[in-house]
């Protein structure tokens, strides 16, 4: 079974997990009118810390949701003093950790956020990573397309807010089909993302080069800081990064194909709707861009305290 944490850090202050913690009125339960960022720590070493609330603010501007002044710093030790008090900020502490903010609980009704004096909530959740199941390594993942479709022209498209009630019907619809994870299509029929990670392929071009491509942020996904990793990954080991627009024909074409995100981070696919991509068993780069993302968290004196 997975790990229960112990406590949660609310607004300052490091709570018993199974205590009250927010109000019903919170805007983020009532209308997932919130966003949230989700990260991995190793030893105490938040991985791509900066870039990560660079991101929190991104959202939060465009859901025009007002941060405190200090809210980096804030964050910054809340993270701390969690970690520390769930006893993963030691040698061997390898966490995730989840930021969500609320825009608050609003007592007046309505869809309209009227009461501007109401502050927001902060909440910061950790939980040690547990062991990548054997089977996504060994065999990968097997991916199913979503019925739900993004629309790329969508201002929410590429924003991470607590609305994920698409993303949860997706994840319901891979398991219904015996899949893994589900990948959303655009509008447009283009390959977007799967409901928490990037989507990336390995293949030869007409030019004989072998490239890592991906959907472009045209492509309603969210910008990935493991994606942006890769990106710039890519042309060190030899692969042309490439950042368009793909079709599900590119994935099956592929040689080989993966999904990223910090916290899972990079996990062969090798089925799409039933269909095997490449020879249907996980790629050799895909498995050495595992290990170069996971050296490169391991190392945390190169990662962001
Ligand atoms: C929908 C979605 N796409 C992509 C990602 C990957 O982003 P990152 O690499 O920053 O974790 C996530 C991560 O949570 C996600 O939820």
């Amino acid at each position: 079974m997975d790990a229960r944490p112990r406590n949660v850090w609310v607004d300052g202050r490091i709570l018993p997990a199974d205590g009250p913690h927010l109000s019903v009125f919170d805007r983020a339960f009532q209308l997932g009118d919130g966003i949230f960022e989700t990260l991995r720590a190793r030893s105490g070493h938040v991985t791509e810390l900066p870039q990560h609330l660079a991101r929190l603010h991104r959202s939060a501007h465009g859901l025009e949701l007002a941060l405190p002044a200090d809210a980096d710093e804030r964050l910054r030790t809340g993270i701390a003093d969690l970690l520390a008090a769930e006893g993963l900020d030691g040698a061997v502490g390898d966490a995730s950790i989840r930021i969500t903010i609320s825009r608050g609980a609003y007592r007046v009704r309505g869809v309209l956020p009227r009461d501007e004096a109401v502050p927001v909530t902060m909440v910061i959740q950790a939980w040690p990573v547990p062991a990548t199941p054997a089977s996504h390594l060994e065999r990968g993942l097997h991916l199913i397309a979503s019925r739900v479709r993004r629309d790329p022209t969508s201002p929410l498209a590429t924003l991470k807010t607590t609305s994920r009630a698409e993303y949860v019907y997706a994840r319901l619809e891979a398991r219904r089909a015996g899949g893994d994870d589900a990948l959303f299509l655009t509008i447009h029929d283009h390959l977007s993302e799967s409901t928490s990670a990037n989507l990336f392929i390995v293949r030869v071009a007409a030019d004989g080069v072998q490239e890592l491509a991906t959907p472009s942020l045209d492509c309603a996904i969210l910008p990935g800081t493991t994606r942006s990793w890769l990106l710039a990954w890519a042309p060190r080991v030899g692969l042309r990064p490439v950042e368009g627009l793909l079709g599900t024909a590119d994935l099956t074409a592929a040689n080989e194909a993966f999904l990223c995100s910090s916290v899972a981070g990079i996990l062969p696919v090798t089925r799409f709707d039933g269909a095997p991509i490449g020879d249907g068993l996980p790629g050799a780069w895909t498995l050495r861009a595992r290990a170069d993302r996971e050296a490169m968290i391991r190392d945390v004196d190169g990662a962001t305290p």
